[in-house]
């Protein structure tokens, strides 16, 4: 089965081909340039920006992953927002271009996969009209993925070769962390979840994001923070770790950012610039020991067959060597993306997601009323 994927439910505007599990094309255009000055997604920069860019990406993706007799014709990848517009149909010379692009590889296409949800709405429904589009335009049906689920099954993507090939054991207790969400999920099969614990406020990759921005560090502040880290004191400050008394897995950053914030608040520029490595590391350590306790009282309470890592903030090289730390602590086996785009919002999740769905037959029954929907929930465990 080949599955045309699209992902827009926040800052990267994305979209993939897969054949089954393996990713033929994985397409992203980030739109982190644009929020560096905002410290964070603006919604309506973000709906322009996707809509600028959906139909070269998707032009892309097609023809990295299927080839055609007849030659196709460059594309320019841009990543400003300075691309053929959406909006403005279909006209002038590089949306001729990728027009040809579509139309000779659509045929190839059985599927059409699209976050649904949850995530920014305005962005989530440019990626809706787009797949809606080529749906009824190429007579495809469409498969409407949850985002979190996209995150989760992103363990199970493999290449153009097959590789990797992984035997998850379930239940699989899976740490998925990102900007818009943390979660601990308890896997018992594709399709089958339990919430064992979430954020009650913010999610672990905004509390870095927003720490980041306290300290004029610019978006997204994962990444900053980490390479920051790197040379810091993870002991500099003291800070608290949020519910990590609580007997139960949820977690709470938004008392410590606020504890940081009262730390620091009183320092002059100089002193935060001079000890801006060990205030990045004590903060880091806090938010991932916070992740890191409540995953162990997790492999407690539900005594998994294996660990999963998935989300952006996955992609943190010393969140994925503590999580192996505490996985060999607990002789489990512990998975994560095979690349590391595959952490951070992308289409092939997307993808996977849709592959899975589509083999049950769950497709969209009426493409019509096919919505965006911000704030939809994993659907829970079936069985
Ligand atoms: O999964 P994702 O791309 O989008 C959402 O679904 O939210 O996650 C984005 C989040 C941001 O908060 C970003 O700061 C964080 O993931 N992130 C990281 C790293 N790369 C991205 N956090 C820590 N270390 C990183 N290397
Ligand atoms: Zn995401």
């Amino acid at each position: 089965m080949r599955i045309l994927a699209i992902e827009t439910s926040c800052d990267d505007t994305c979209v993939a081909v897969l054949e089954n599990d393996r990713i033929l094309s994985n397409v992203i255009s980030s739109q982190v340039d644009l929020y560096k000055k905002w410290g964070g997604v603006v919604p309506d920069i973000a709906k322009r920006a996707h809509r600028d860019r959906i139909w070269p990406v998707l032009g892309q993706a097609l023809k990295l992953a299927i080839s055609c007799k007849s030659q196709a014709p460059n594309l320019k990848l841009q990543t400003n927002s300075n691309l053929p517009s959406f909006a403005k149909g279909y006209g002038g010379q590089a949306n001729e271009k990728i027009r040809k692009i579509i139309d000779e590889r659509m045929e190839k296409i059985d599927v059409v996969a699209v976050t649904q949800g949850p995530g920014l709405a305005i962005a989530l429904g440019v990626g809706i009209e787009v797949a809606k589009e080529l749906a009824k335009k190429y007579g495809k049906k469409i498969v409407a993925v949850n985002h979190v689920e996209g995150h989760i099954l992103s363990n199970f993507l493999k290449n153009s070769r097959g590789k990797p090939e992984r035997k998850i054991k379930f239940p699989s207790l899976v740490l998925t962390v990102s900007g818009g969400h943390t979660k601990l999920v308890l896997m018992k099969g594709i399709g089958k979840y339990e919430i064992i614990g979430e954020t009650l406020d913010d999610a672990a990759g905004e509390a870095l994001d927003k720490a980041a921005k306290m300290l004029g560090l610019g978006y997204p502040g994962g990444p900053i923070i980490e390479k920051l880290a790197e040379d810091g004191d993870e002991n500099f400050l003291d800070l608290p770790r949020p519910m990590s008394k609580f007997k139960n897995c949820n977690f709470s950053f938004s008392g410590l950012k606020t504890s940081f914030y009262y730390k620091i608040r009183k320092w002059k520029e100089e002193r935060v610039a001079e000890k801006i490595y060990d205030l990045a590391s004590s903060y880091q350590r806090a938010v991932f020991d916070c992740l890191l306790i409540k995953l162990q009282r997790a492999i407690d309470m539900t005594k998994p067959k294996s660990l999963m890592g998935a989300g952006g903030v996955m992609a943190n090289l010393r969140l994925r060597k503590d999580l192996r730390k505490l996985a060999r602590k607990n002789d489990l086996q512990i998975f994560m993306p095979f690349k590391k785009e595959l952490n951070t919002d992308n289409a092939a999740m997307v993808g996977i997601a849709g592959y899975c769905k589509a083999k049950k037959g769950e497709f969209v029954k009426n493409i019509d009323k096919l919505e965006r929907e911000a704030r939809l929930e994993l659907v829970l465990d079936k069985v």
